[in-house]
């Protein structure tokens, strides 16, 4: 009877699985704060996405690690960079199987380990930062990418994007635009998968939303949307679902929640101790994050919920 009158169900189709490659490795290495997740090789990426998607995932994202980090993060457009190369080994696998969304930053490709090109300052210049994200955003498309996910919290950064899509023929990608990102302690684990650590002990209050402010999103879903985003992104989640249930209630496009690698680390880490039980409470997260008008949920326990917990 609870089943029949159940008002919100957490479907495979739902999900989204972040997956890690990095460039220079032969085997996988795992990631300490992040339990069951992996730093791929290309082979082992291979191997991941082409089991997700007989087990019915319908998506992945892909963030890269390269070998070689630099000032402007020179992997993040470059053709042969790590994850051009892996989009163009996906999409010979699964073709239209599974959608590969790329997520679309520098951090992980910057020596400084911030978002966008560092002035003289250590302050992100926007404006030239939004520049380098067209070009890697053509990079992505080239190599095959069907949905691009700016997460980099620039102004201007879909129109950017969606302009030099337009402007090569890449009319049909979509945008995922990150919109609500707050700058969040949540990350941590993340940075760890992306060996990310921002120079000097900074942050990304520069860029990122400030946790105290609710309408602050209403005003980034908006212009992300009158910029030309297909679908956009809340994240973290669950500390920030009534700003899910805002846009749900507000916004006529696909909502995504992200949730993220500490919400995700947190239940692992309390699950280890015996103090929760971490599938009840991973279960009854996602649910939450969807009772609150999520249609889209990215989350590390994709491939753990399509092998158990869509089966029970
Ligand atoms: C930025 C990016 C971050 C995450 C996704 N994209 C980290 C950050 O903004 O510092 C975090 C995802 C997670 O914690 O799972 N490229």
């Amino acid at each position: 009877m609870r089943d029949l009158v159940a008002e919100t169900h957490v479907r495979v189709d739902d999900l989204v699985a972040p997956l890690f490659v990095r460039e220079g490795i032969s085997s996988p290495q795992p990631i300490t704060s992040l339990p069951h997740v992996v730093q791929h090789t290309r082979d082992s990426l291979r191997a991941e996405v082409t089991g997700l998607a007989d087990l019915g995932v319908k998506a992945v994202i892909l963030f890269g690690v390269p070998a070689q980090k630099d000032a402007v993060g020179s992997g993040a457009s470059d053709p042969q960079g790590i994850v051009q190369l892996a989009l163009a080994d996906l999409r010979t696998d699964v073709g239209d199987d599974l959608v590969v969304i790329t997520d679309l930053c520098v951090d992980e490709y910057t020596d400084h380990g911030h978002c966008g090109i560092v002035d003289e300052h250590g302050v992100v210049d926007n404006d030239a930062t939004v520049e380098l994200y067209a070009q890697a955003a053509l990079a992505q498309a080239r190599a095959g990418s069907q949905v691009i996910a700016p997460s980099g919290m620039m102004d201007g950064q879909v129109a950017a994007i969606r302009d030099a899509l337009d402007g090569e023929g890449f009319d049909d990608i979509a945008i995922l635009a990150y919109a609500a990102k707050y700058a969040s302690g949540l990350y941590g684990p993340f940075r760890d998968a992306v060996d990310v650590e921002i120079a000097d002990g900074g942050d990304r209050k520069g860029y990122q939303q400030d946790y105290r402010n609710v309408r602050e999103a209403q005003r980034e879903i908006d212009l992300d949307i009158a910029e030309g985003a297909d679908m956009i992104m809340i994240k973290p989640a669950l500390a920030y679902l009534d700003v899910i249930a805002d846009a749900a209630s507000r916004v006529d496009l696909p909502i995504a929640a992200y949730h993220v690698s500490g919400e995700y680390a947190m239940i692992h880490a309390a699950a280890q101790q015996g103090w929760i039980d971490g599938d009840a409470v991973a279960i009854e997260h996602l649910t939450a994050i969807k009772r609150a008008g999520a249609n889209i949920i990215l989350t590390y326990f994709t491939r753990w919920f399509a092998e158990t917990a869509s089966a029970s």
